[in-house]
Formats: C-alpha cells, structure tokens, sequence
C-alpha cells in the first residue's frame, strides 16, 4: 500500500487529475475538501456564522460524517444523507474556506481522512495532506498553476454546472479563498519540504495525469 499527497490553491486540477490518476492506478481518491465543504453545508443549515470558533465547535457534536465509495465514486454523507453537488456551490467553498480555518474542525475530520488511508491505497487532494494529514506519503505534490489559468478553469467549470458567473467575480472569490486558506495559522496550505512541485499552468489534463503518474513511477511504487 501507498500514499499519494496532493496539495494547492483551487483551480490548480487537483481534484480532476487525482481522480484520474486514481483510476489509472487502482486506488482510491480521496477528495478531502468535500469533508470541510460538508461541515459548512451544515454550519449554514444552522444559520450561523462560518467564522465563529465557538458557535461552529459546539454544532460539531451533532454532525456525523461518512465517506462512502459508490460505483468508485466518493460521496460524503451528513447524518446519513448524501449531500451530492449541494456542497459544490460557490457559496459553499467560501463556507468551506471558512469553517476550515477553526482547530476543532479540522480536529473533527482528522481521523475520518487518516483511516481511509490506513486500509486502502490512496491519493488524496486538499491543502494540508503532505505536511499534516499524511506526513509519511510516499509521494507528495504540490500542483499549482497560474492564477489567471487557475481562474480561468474555474470559471468554466462553473458555467459547465450552469452557474451564473463572472470571471472577474470567480477570480476574486478564488483568490480570496486562497488567501483564507493559506494564512491561516492552524495546517495552512503548503507544499511539504519533500513536496515536488509541479506547475501545470502549460499542461493539457492527460499530461498532467501523465506527469504526475510518472512522479508516482520514479519512486519505484508501481511493478
Ligand atoms: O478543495 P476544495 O475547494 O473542495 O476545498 C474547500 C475548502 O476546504 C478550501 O477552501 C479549504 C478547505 N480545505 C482545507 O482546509 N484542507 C483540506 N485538506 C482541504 C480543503
């Protein structure tokens, strides 16, 4: 069994080429930003505010999150409901971003995160997996790109799922996000010292899954 880390901003693919590498290799994905989109959905179930340490913690005890694998693909469950693509809202990556940023939360998602990859091999995306979830991966990215190719991504996926948006409003939103997401003081984003980076800002997405998947060969870990 082995680990693959995958860590970076939004819009960098990593969520695309990871299930695509995942498929390649037989293994499982795990789309750890589904986790945080989940407890966000429920924090404005309950009307209240992402950023209040205190009020979102005391909502945690009455969450219970499960991962599940149907037909190979990752569905996250909130009290035994699966939330499918109400979690993938514009509104809830700023949600996401938020709860995020509260110690307890991500206390609360840990060993959800660790124990799939105790039993299975994986490649897991997010923000922290090669510097706190998965510090001993056998592999660890950070796949990044630049910000007007990362906007630009995001900005068709969104209008490919029939939201009505800007790419001036997708751009601030996602930089906005990043910058939550990457100063804040608790498993901030970053690349792990032993994280290789890789800038996809010039690949296409089967070079992509191909340079990732020869970083996987390099390390001796496919037969
Ligand atoms: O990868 P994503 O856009 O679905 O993630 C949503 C938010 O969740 C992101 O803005 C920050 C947070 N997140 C995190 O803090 N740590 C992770 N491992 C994954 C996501």
């Amino acid at each position: 069994m082995f680990k693959i880390a995958i860590d970076g901003p939004g819009g960098a693919g990593k969520s695309t080429i990871a299930k695509a590498v995942a498929k390649r290799l037989g293994i499982v994905y795990v789309d750890t930003g589904a986790l945080y989109r989940t407890v966000g959905y429920f924090v404005r179930s309950k009307n209240v505010d992402p950023k209040d340490a205190e009020a979102v913690s005391a909502l945690l005890p009455q969450i219970s999150i499960e991962i599940k694998y149907i037909e190979g693909a990752q569905h996250v469950f909130l009290n035994g409901e699966d939330l499918g693509d109400r979690i993938r809202t514009p509104e809830m990556s700023m949600y996401a971003s938020a709860v995020s940023a509260i110690g307890n939360v991500r206390a609360f998602l840990l060993d959800t995160q660790r124990d799939i990859a105790k039993k299975n091999s994986v490649i897991m995306d997010g923000r922290d997996i090669g510097t706190v979830i998965l510090p001993d991966a056998e592999v660890k990215i950070f796949l990044t790109a630049s910000e007007e190719c990362r906007a630009r991504r995001r900005y068709n996926e969104l209008l490919e799922k029939g939201e009505k948006v800007t790419y001036e409003d997708v751009l601030r939103e996602m930089n906005e996000r990043d910058k939550n997401d990457s100063t804040r003081d608790i498993a901030p984003t970053a690349a792990a010292e032993d994280a290789l980076l890789l800038d996809n800002s010039d690949l296409s997405f089967e070079e992509s899954v191909d340079a990732v998947i020869n970083i996987v060969k390099e390390k001796g870990l496919l037969a």
